[in-house]
């Protein structure tokens, strides 16, 4: 089949993710190595986004490879209820480098299917009924996922394609404070606003964060804000869900992003980087009091893909890479660099709202003036189909060669770890240059 062809049958007979299907033509993509993905017409492209935040070991990690073959060889699939060797090696893998006191582990194949066990099981546990997310969120695309998510990719399947019983709180985001104060003299009034709710709503189960918000802005809370919400769900017996689907595994610095605070959740959930986007593998992780629960109680959850010896072995593999790579220090050092190119790039565009971030996790936010800090697009926007401020600038990169995501108003700048000082460099001139068309329609 020609590359032309291969198009066509996909736009035609396949759907595109979250957007309106009419005209939808994608790349067609035929290789992928390190940094670097390839076009069928040999065009390489430097992934400034590591695909979707996703692609933490770069492409065609050999030992990753290995184990999915060997794997493959070995036990390519053996029904959840039985074990295997995978299974327990990663089970010690995981004890060692999650968050203490996270103990029992249920594998799926998504971070939606991730979060849609955690909701499920912390309804179970607490035998309530609310989850409270945030509402610049995203916790995936199923039933109960989309309802704890507060962006509007929701919006277009109310009421009917989801869970009831999520409410929202206002995120913490000290650019846009939605409570409108100021950082540090609000004294973390968002976090005490949750606790407002608890109180007020009776009946919650759950809170639902991601701890460094991603695709949403990659908001980094400040230094109290974490700590004060792990005591508000302590002390009003609510579970403290943390989704570290895409914060997980090295992005900001840190083996997971609680870590940056030392916070322990009563449940952690991740996906993408646990196998580098390998394979697909989801993991709800619970402590053994929530564990111990259903011991004597019904666990009514369960896939036929569960624990999917195919997913295990380069989870394995891919745990194993980040530590002899020394990757999460690496991603903490080099994301000092990345934050230096940023804040250099910041001083030249007025377009440039604000820069914020951790380790190689960034956001640059673009606004049509710094003062009022009015955002070029706003979501209604992205639900019609408008064509947005940050898609003109990412397409211009992709004719230069670098692949970056950019959501509503702003761009999600998270690199594969192993990405180098002259690849940023690169990849930070072609944004420079493309940002000059932002800086043209200024008000
Ligand atoms: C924070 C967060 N949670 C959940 C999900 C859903 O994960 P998946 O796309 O693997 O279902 C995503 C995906 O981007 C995410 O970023």
């Amino acid at each position: 089949m020609t590359s032309e062809q291969i198009i066509e049958i996909t736009s035609k007979h396949t759907y595109g993710t979250w957007r309106y299907q009419k005209g939808w033509k994608p790349l067609h993509i035929v290789d992928a190595e390190g940094c670097y993905f390839t076009d069928a017409s040999g065009k390489k492209y430097l992934d400034f986004s590591a695909q979707l935040m996703c692609s933490n070991l770069g492409h065609k990690n050999k030992a990753v490879i290995k184990a999915i073959a060997d794997q493959a060889e070995k036990l390519s699939f053996i029904a959840p209820g039985f074990t295997t060797d995978v299974r327990a090696e990663l089970s010690k893998l995981l004890l060692e480098f999650l968050p203490k006191g996270l103990e029992k582990f249920y594998f799926s194949t998504s971070g939606t299917e991730a979060n849609e066990a955690a909701i499920k099981i912390a309804r179970m546990y607490t035998g309530k009924h609310k989850i409270i997310s945030r509402y610049n969120s995203y916790h995936g695309s199923t039933a109960a996922s989309i309802a704890a998510t507060g962006d509007p990719r929701r919006w277009a399947v109310e009421p009917s394609g989801k869970i009831d019983g999520v409410i929202f709180a206002p995120e913490c985001n000290c650019y846009r404070c939605p409570l409108g104060h100021n950082y540090p003299d609000c004294n973390i009034a968002c976090a005490d606003y949750i606790e407002h709710m608890i109180k007020n709503e009776g009946n919650v189960a759950a809170v639902m964060i991601e701890p460094v918000v991603g695709t949403n802005g990659v908001l980094v809370p400040p230094k109290e804000y974490l700590p004060k919400l792990r005591k508000i769900c302590d002390d009003n017996n609510v579970l403290l869900i943390a989704d570290e689907v895409m914060s997980g595994w090295g992005r900001t610095g840190q083996w997971f992003a609680v870590d940056n605070w030392g916070i322990k959740p009563d449940i952690l959930t991740t996906a993408k980087g646990i196998t580098s986007a390998y394979v697909p593998l989801g993991l709800t992780a619970t402590s053994m009091k929530i564990a111990d629960f259903f011991d004597d109680h019904y666990f009514a959850h369960g896939h036929t893909y569960e624990a999917h010896p195919l997913t295990l072995a380069p989870a394995i593999a891919a745990i194993k890479e980040f530590k002899r790579l020394d990757l999460i220090k690496q991603a903490a050092e080099k994301g000092i660099y990345l934050k230096e190119k940023l804040e250099e790039l910041r001083t030249r565009h007025p377009s440039i709202g604000d820069v914020r971030g951790i380790g190689l996790f960034w956001a640059v936010e673009i606004v049509k003036n710094e003062e009022s800090k009015l955002p070029f697009n706003t979501k209604e926007d992205k639900i019609k189909g408008s064509q947005l401020m940050v898609d003109k600038v990412t397409s211009e990169m992709m004719k230069h060669g670098v692949y970056m995501q950019g959501w509503i108003s702003h761009f999600v700048i998270a690199p594969p770890l192993i990405i180098s000082e002259d690849q940023i460099d690169l990849a930070i001139e072609v944004l420079d240059s493309a940002l000059t068309i932002v800086d043209s329609e200024l008000s």
